[in-house]
């Protein structure tokens, strides 16, 4: 509820008790069955669950109006009669067929009774989350309504209500019970308000529900995908402008939510999509949603001078206070272009006009530089997917940029470098691009004019006869620095040139107000760090408002807004009409996945309902397409954080100057085994290099059979080794799970040493699990074999993050060696310093392996792997047989595993894994206190699960699932895994530190409390 509460405090003397509403529907309607007394603001309400029916009855107070009662009646039928779908209460007559029967209740008080069938489904104020899917249904249900309602109308729908927005005007003269600065926010609104009475007077007009408030509307019980039902309680119902209805709508649908402007558009979209909206109603809808506020606030205030204790009263009028406040923010322009964009209109009204304008009035380069005589460009993307401006460290160096964009003018000299119109760029970092929306945090990215690569001093001419509107220092980082504005016509339509990144001294020249002609200086193109630090180049933009900015005005939007921005900011380009300049659409990711369906193997599977496409990498964070960037706990390839510099240089140096195998001596190769010897124990002394966790798997399966003579290997339930069809016969995660037939001849499967739900629980299980061991090697036995290998990672990772319990690995180790076997250790996954403590797996176990296999984490993304063993297990394997291998051990490979190790060192990442990872464990089981779903959280360093199920320990699959998906729509990525894939992992490049722990804990409470996630 929201404030304007109509409660009386004559309730208690009139109310109706339960024992009473039940002699009622017996008495009138024959029922009897079970009955739920519930709120009513008026009427005294009762739900009725009776033969597998359910009812609504409600009973009247003394003196309700017979009129009033008939025109509800005669509006239900109407709407239930209709052909749209709508679901509404039914009336239903008593046994004479009254359908507003009259009882006398105790005090001989006369009561007017109906009755109803029942409307299933949940409250609006009762759903979390409200997404953007139920928003649109709330709107299209409210569009269907308002179709149903078209052809009906009462005599008393034409009365004088307060409610009514058509009527709000009444609100001015109780202004003087506000604040002064409450009081500027109601003028400004009932300022336009009255101003466009006139206009907005003839608009059509129909009866609407007038009420759509969030305990008037009823959702359906599917938790994952909700949808609105019904819009009940008709009480409100009102001959009015049509477009009020949506108004009420919005300003209960947007209420407690960050970015009210965009909750506001799936809305008015499904509407739309049920009943056309016209040009004219939402030129004033963006005043009427505030209206319908203010009508709230006055009444609220009323209420409060009369009853000044009331406490309910301030809480529910916080509520609505703060969407004003919010909504005043607004530009009243940019509602209306994303209100039209959400209609699938232009979002500029005028666009096409100036479209065709400008179509008629094309401009030379030459207009714009006279100084620089030349008339084509040379096209230059800066887009997030480009890779001309490297990294962000390059991008941010700017004597780099500078020397990279006259090295690049040397080679078109004729041409002027230019471009950008629409272009996604992840060049925006400072905090001044960032904000929080109803989804997390998101970042301006999409580029709104074109850049001009031109040396500084270059002056800078208008383009058309203008007024100066704005000439400022616009100063700070990455701002615009000396920026002018100008305001022109096109016949009789304003537009705006901007021009940014000029010298002070120019621009500070220009006086607002001041008129320009065409072909007059408008600035000097500036050097950082006055231009707002950037390499020189001048910006230039066109808009068609200037929405509520002076002295400012965006040059970069967010990317959930593109289309409203495209068509407020048209394409430079339409003057300048060049080839070169035409802006590139963004691919689609629909279109690069059906090449995809179409060429690449089926069996390759995307993450997410809706598959992202990545572009770039930068620490912990992956960005997409858009420009958009995601906290990626996924990762760990990305050992050192994606495109580590360090890495990415070594590696590119190296490329430029030798990549060969190993049958040349090369130091790297020697550099790199000694820095990743010296992280293990002594025993483990020889390395041979691979390129992947596979082939160091298939390596050291090959190293056990041929050193012991034997075939058969000891392997864990669900654990996973790699690709390959040795690596595939010793994955129970592959042979037991989809098209899996089963475990081969050789190999012995033993359970998960799962103590959390495993086939032995508790601490002191390791040894129950390291007898199943031995039992596999009597198993072996009595086939007349041995064992050639025990292959284990040091935490089970696809096994759903399963830390082994003590001493499983130092007796299982015991029984194989007993047996002759080898121990393999897998730490494709989890080594290199990922579990914190130690930089091995194994070594939380106090064992040495034979082998050791290492892959993802040592080449950060370079496919390099590395199988580490004894000299005895080296010695044995190399039995005349020659060890081949083309790219393992090639020397770009090995600068960039010394620069990954150097990495680790340098940064000191292990102790970060151990300081954030416990941290974030630590936090996740105070978290696990509070949401009974999370079962455990287990795992060591950055290395860590949190695993979903019930009190009866359940696994909880689709819960997981739905919590990867809506973290990934809040900008985190993270995977589920497990045998019953209810784990949620976090393995996030070892460059995750507390403030994104932080991030991910919001976010997890945030989702956790959802509908969906409750047990
Ligand atoms: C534990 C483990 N071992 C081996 C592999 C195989 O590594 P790759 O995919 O590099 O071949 C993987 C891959 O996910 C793994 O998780």
């Amino acid at each position: 509820m929201i404030a304007g509460s109509r409660m009386s405090t004559e309730y208690p003397k009139v109310k109706i008790s339960e024992k009473e509403a039940r002699g009622i529907a017996e008495n009138l309607y024959g029922i009897t069955g079970g009955f739920f007394a519930l709120p009513g603001e008026i009427d005294f309400n009762f739900r009725i669950d009776a033969g597998g029916k359910s009812y609504l009855l409600k009973v009247g107070r003394p003196g309700a109006k017979q009129d009033f009662l008939e025109f509800q009646l005669a509006l239900l039928q109407h709407v239930s009669q209709s052909d749209t779908g709508i679901i509404s209460p039914v009336p239903i007559p008593d046994l004479q067929g009254n359908y507003i029967p009259e009882i006398k209740d105790d005090d001989g008080r006369t009561r007017k009774v109906r009755l109803f069938s029942w409307v299933e489904g949940r409250l609006w104020s009762e759903v979390n989350p409200v997404s953007r899917d139920l928003l649109y249904s709330l709107g299209e249900e409210a569009g269907r309504l308002t179709r149903a309602l078209q052809g009906f109308n009462h005599p008393l729908a034409e009365r004088e209500f307060e409610w009514d927005v058509a009527q709000a005007a009444w609100t001015r003269d109780y202004l003087k019970l506000f604040k002064e600065e409450n009081q500027e926010i109601l003028k400004f609104f009932l300022d336009q308000y009255e101003n466009f009475l006139e206009r907005y007077g003839k608009l059509r007009k129909s009866l609407v529900h007038n009420d759509a408030n969030d305990n008037n509307v009823l959702v359906s019980e599917d938790q994952a995908r909700p949808r609105v039902r019904a819009i009940i309680d008709f009480g409100d119902a009102i001959f009015t402008q049509v477009i009020n209805d949506l108004a009420v709508t919005l300003a209960y649908a947007v209420m407690d939510l960050p970015d009210p402007l965009g909750a506001a558009i799936p809305v008015v979209t499904g509407y739309h999509s049920q009943f056309p909206l016209e040009e004219d109603e939402l030129e004033v809808l963006y005043v009427l949603v505030a209206m319908r506020l203010v009508i709230s606030v006055s009444k609220s205030a009323i209420n409060k001078e009369k009853e000044p204790d009331n406490e309910y009263l301030q809480i529910s009028d916080a509520q609505a206070w703060e969407l004003l406040k919010k909504w005043r923010t607004i530009s009243a322009d940019f509602a209306l272009f994303s209100f039209r964009q959400a209609c699938g209109l232009p979002a500029h009204p005028r666009e096409k006009e100036f479209k065709e304008w400008a179509s008629e009035h094309p401009v030379a380069l030459t207009s714009l530089f006279p100084g620089i005589q030349k008339e084509q460009v040379h096209p230059l993307d800066l887009s997030v997917s480009g890779t001309w401006i490297g990294d962000r460290d390059e991008a941010n160096d700017l004597d780099l940029f500078q020397l990279k964009i006259d090295r690049l003018q040397k080679e078109v000299p004729e041409k002027l470098i230019a471009g950008g119109y629409l272009e996604p760029r992840a060049i925006y970092s400072t905090s001044a691009y960032e904000r929080t929306g109803n989804y997390g945090k998101e970042s301006r990215s999409i580029h709104l004019g074109i850049d001009f690569w031109v040396p500084p001093g270059t002056p800078v001419h208008a383009l058309f006869d203008g007024e100066v509107v704005c000439a400022v220092n616009d100063a700070g980082d990455k701002e615009y620095g000396g920026l002018i504005i100008l305001r022109h016509l096109a016949g009789d339509l304003p537009f705006y040139t901007l021009h940014g990144h000029q010298t002070l001294e120019s621009v500070l020249k220009l006086k607002e107000g001041g008129k320009i002609r065409k072909g007059e200086p408008v600035g000097v193109i500036g050097s950082p760090p006055e231009n707002g630090n950037w390499a020189p180049h001048l910006h230039f933009q066109l808009m068609l408002s200037m929405l509520n900015h002076r002295d400012d005005f965006p040059g970069v939007a967010y990317p959930s807004e593109m289309d409203i921005w495209r068509s407020l900011c048209p394409d430079p380009n339409m003057l300048f009409q060049l080839r070169d300049l035409v802006a590139k659409p963004i691919p689609e990711p629909s279109e690069t996945m059906a090449y995809r369906k179409e060429h690449l193997g089926k069996s390759l599977s995307l993450s997410y309902d809706e598959p992202l496409k990545m572009v770039r990498g930068d620490g912990v964070f992956l960005i997409d397409h858009l420009g958009r960037k995601f906290l990626d706990t996924v990762n760990n390839v990305a050992h050192v954080g994606h495109e580590h510099p360090r890495v990415v240089r070594t590696g590119q140096k190296q490329m430029a100057v030798l990549n060969t195998n190993t049958r040349y001596l090369h130091d790297n190769i020697n550099i790199f085994t000694r820095e990743l010897l010296s992280t293990f124990p002594g025993e483990l002394s020889v390395v041979h290099l691979v390129n992947s966790g596979s082939e160091a798997n298939e390596l050291a399966l090959r190293m056990a059979r041929t050193c012991t003579g034997q075939m058969d290997v000891i392997a864990m339930e669900v654990g996973y080794h790699g690709n390959t069809t040795g690596c595939v016969s010793i994955s129970s995660y592959k042979f037991d799970g989809k098209g899996g037939t089963g475990a081969p001849e050789h190999t012995h499967v033993v359970p998960l040493p799962d103590r959390f739900r495993g086939v032995h629980r508790g601490e002191e299980s390791g040894p129950l699990y390291a007898e199943h061991v031995r039992e596999r090697i009597d198993q072996i036995h009595s086939l007349g074999r041995e064992p050639a290998a025990f292959i284990c990672e040091s935490i089970m990772s696809c096994g759903g993050q399963i830390e082994l319990p003590d001493r499983f690995l130092e007796l299982a180790y015991a029984h194989v060696r007993k047996a002759g076997g080898l121990c393999i250790a897998d730490e494709v996954q989890v080594g290199c310093g990922r579990v914190g403590r130690e930089f091995w797996g194994f070594q939380l176990h106090g064992v040495v392996p034979d082998i050791v296999t290492i892959g993802k984490p040592i080449g950060n993304g370079h496919p390099l792997a590395a199988v580490v063993c004894t000299r005895t297990v080296a010695d044995a394997f190399a039995n005349g047989m020659e060890y081949f291998n083309t790219f393992g051990g090639n020397p770009v490979s090995c600068a960039i595993g010394t620069e990954v190790l150097r990495v680790v060192r340098d940064e000191k990442l292990q102790q970060n894994a151990l300081d954030t990872g416990n941290y974030l464990k630590n936090e996740l089981r105070k978290m696990q206190k509070q949401f009974p779903v999370i079962g455990d959280v287990r795992g060591q360093g950055l290395f860590l699960g949190i695993e979903l199920c019930d009190r009866d320990l359940t696994p909880q699959t689709e819960k997981a699932a739905y919590l990867a998906n809506r973290m990934k729509e809040m900008g985190i990525l993270m995977s589920t895994d497990g045998r019953d894939v209810n784990v949620m992992k976090v393995k996030p490049p070892m460059v995750f530190y507390r403030e994104h722990a932080d991030q991910l804990l919001e976010a997890l409470q945030r989702i956790l409390h959802e509908d969906f996630m409750q047990l």
